[in-house]
């Protein structure tokens, strides 16, 4: 354990720190040893030191901690007057902090008695108006003995001994697996659920059960309990339902928390609910990281890709255990990042599933046209798809797809027995919702949920396939003469769904000034997430705020090759009864994207015939407005 005993000159942290060293058996060390003699000599003319003198000082302390901490721990009594000091000396998650607090003038007269110092009385109130107030470590009153101190120290670092450093709230899916992950990467953490009688009872305590090998986790159904289980400042993991349980389980905590304490939703919150709460919290002086978290039940036990944003100094506190938990890029860094400020980390993850959304439609597609139109066996399409993804095109959906055409329950293909209804828990939507407000054209991925919403009407859809005899035709021309088609129309659609997700992501970053760092956001994104992909890696290096998407090296090419093959992919698709919603919203987004001469001066005639809206003209570079009478 590394214990560093704080507080002004004059408050005892020599005295104390000894004793403390002699009772845990720990070496002691006294900050003031650690001056160079330009600083000694300073101080002992009577001048304050500055930044720039403490910067050789502190970095001598934090080269001793760290060799300490190897050699089992020690104790330093060291003023660390202000935070940016104690940032510098925090080497460890072992550290604890202990801050001697008491009265000026019990410490100027202590100060006055004390022979052979070099620190002179008269430098107090310099020290004094430096300290800046930590909102953790143990605060130590000096007015009391010696003995009286010590014992209040030990008490403290007895109970802190035993204190978690995260808790995680909420024992579903995701909550289980991060507290497992968590606990796995040496994370001491707190597990809670709440209890309903006769539907949610001892479930913390059974997640222990079942996991006998980990020592580093408590359980709990008691809040109270819970949150005084967990080190301050607190460091709290929701991982609940999104919508009213966010904000009932806050209601719940916030009485009980302490300022400084860290919240986190890692769940998939609408991030306009998510800015309000940031608000909120900051309000009351409590940290609040709305966090988006991606990679299913396996990303979160063994390595997500995890966006938090909100409040920073939040982040910087979970900072360690987050890389400890995330999945890793190619050159070993953790798939996290702090995304921006208020709701943005929830909001990139929004627009994550609205790319996966689309992503995993086009897949669809591509499915029932292989298999009904080109009459290819589960096991042929499964065939070409881990082809494809062998190469550039490589992707976790297209992977886990060509494992779904494989998978087989009593003999028969599982897939065929799924009812063909998709679900939605509301992120593609609210990506196209919010699309709408700034004005992104979406097209793409919003056929992507709007493609969910048409497949529920299923009993309809049976009637009406009868009503309007609609069957699938089968595709006369050869596979192979279409399959290098279909591999760049499949690539080229991907390139749009990325196109469509990140225009919007710039569009609101830009208008609320989150300043989003976009290759940073897609290397999060190149491993442990589900849209993880070759085409990510590609965006992580080459994406550029200067260069159109479009125009972005290893996507270019793919607008120029695959932009026939898709137009004639559709058109074989439709022509043969397939809906192709993504893939054909995707084409006639790329055409309109490049089109020079477009369809549009027929709205604005239109437009002015019937309502006078105005135009404004080819032939006037002025940007003046014309209203004709039509008739
Ligand atoms: C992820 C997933 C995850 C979840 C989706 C499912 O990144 O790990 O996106 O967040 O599986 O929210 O969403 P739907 O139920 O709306 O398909």
């Amino acid at each position: 354990m590394l214990i560093i005993v704080t507080g002004v000159s004059g408050t005892g942290k020599t005295t104390l720190g000894t004793a403390l060293s002699e009772r845990l058996h720990l070496p002691f060390f006294d900050a003031d040893h650690f001056h160079p003699k330009e600083n000694i000599d300073k101080m002992s003319q009577g001048f304050p030191l500055n930044d720039e003198d403490r910067q050789p000082w502190l970095k001598a302390l934090a080269a001793q901690l760290r060799e300490s901490e190897l050699s089992g721990g020690a104790v330093l009594a060291c003023s660390s007057l202000k935070e940016s000091y104690r940032k510098e000396l925090s080497v460890d998650d072992n550290l604890r902090w202990i801050h001697l607090k008491g009265d000026r003038d019990l410490i100027w007269a202590r100060m006055q008695a004390r022979q052979n110092h070099y620190m002179k009385a008269g430098m107090l109130d310099s020290q004094i108006a430096t300290w800046e107030e930590p909102s953790y470590g143990y605060h130590l009153s000096i007015d009391q003995s010696p003995e009286e101190m010590l014992d209040e120290a030990l008490d403290y670092l007895k109970k802190e001994s035993m204190k978690m450093k995260m808790g995680v709230i909420g024992m579903g899916v995701m909550g289980k697996s991060l507290a497992l992950n968590l606990a796995e990467k040496g994370v001491p953490v707190s597990l809670y659920n709440r209890f309903v009688k006769g539907q949610e009872e001892g479930v913390a305590q059974q997640v222990l059960d079942e996991n006998p090998d980990f020592a580093n986790m408590q359980a709990f159904e008691d809040l109270k309990l819970f949150l005084d289980s967990l080190e301050k400042p607190r460091k709290i993991l929701m991982m609940i339902p999104a919508g009213e349980a966010i904000d009932a389980q806050l209601d719940s905590l916030i009485p009980l928390l302490d300022a400084g304490d860290l919240v986190i939703d890692g769940g998939n919150s609408f991030y306009k609910d998510s800015e309000r709460r940031v608000a909120r919290m900051d309000q009351l002086n409590l940290r609040f990281l709305p966090m988006g978290v991606s990679g299913g039940e396996e990303g979160a036990r063994k390595g997500p890709s995890i966006m938090p944003g909100g409040n920073a100094e939040g982040y910087e506190m979970v900072a360690d255990f987050l890389g400890r938990i995330s999945a890793k890029d190619k050159e070993g860094r953790p798939c996290v990042t702090y995304v921006g400020p208020g709701g943005s980390g929830h909001f990139i993850k929004m627009v994550h599933n609205s790319i996966e959304y689309g992503e995993m439609q086009v897949l669809a597609e591509l499915v029932h046209l292989l298999r009904f139109g080109f009459g290819c066996s589960p096991e042929q399409v499964s065939g070409i798809f881990s082809d494809w993804g062998k190469g550039e095109l490589k992707s976790y959906l297209l992977e886990i797809t060509t494992d779904i055409l494989l998978f087989k329950e009593d003999g028969e293909l599982l897939l065929d027995k799924i009812l063909d209804q998709a679900g939605q828990k509301g992120t593609g939507a609210w990506s196209l919702t919010t699309a709408l407000e700034y004005g992104v054209p979406y097209s793409p991925l919003a056929e992507a949920v709007n493609a969910r919403g048409v497949s529920g009407g299923k009993e309809l859809r049976r009637a009406f396939s009868k009503t309007f005899e609609h069957s699938f035709i089968p595709v006369q021309a050869s596979l192979e003469s279409w399959l290098p088609k279909l591999k760049s129309a499949y690539a080229l659609a991907r390139v749009i769904n990325h196109e469509v997700g990140f225009g919007l992501m710039k569009t609101v970053s830009d208008s609320k000034n989150w300043n989003l760092n976009f290759n940073e956001i897609a290397r999060i994104w190149t491993n442990g997430c589900i849209i993880r992909s070759g085409l990510m890696e590609n965006i992580s290096v080459h994406y550029s705020p200067s260069l159109e998407f479009f125009e972005m090296p290893g996507v270019k090419e793919q607008v120029i090759s695959g932009r026939k093959d898709l137009a004639e992919l559709v058109g074989l698709g439709i022509a043969h009864g397939f809906a192709m919603p993504v893939m054909s919203a995707g084409i006639n987004y790329l055409l309109g994207r490049i089109t020079a001469e477009s369809s549009a001066s027929v709205i604005q005639a239109q437009r002015d015939y019937f309502g006078a809206h105005t135009y404004q003209r080819k032939d006037d570079p002025s940007g003046k407005f014309y209203h004709t009478k039509w008739t």
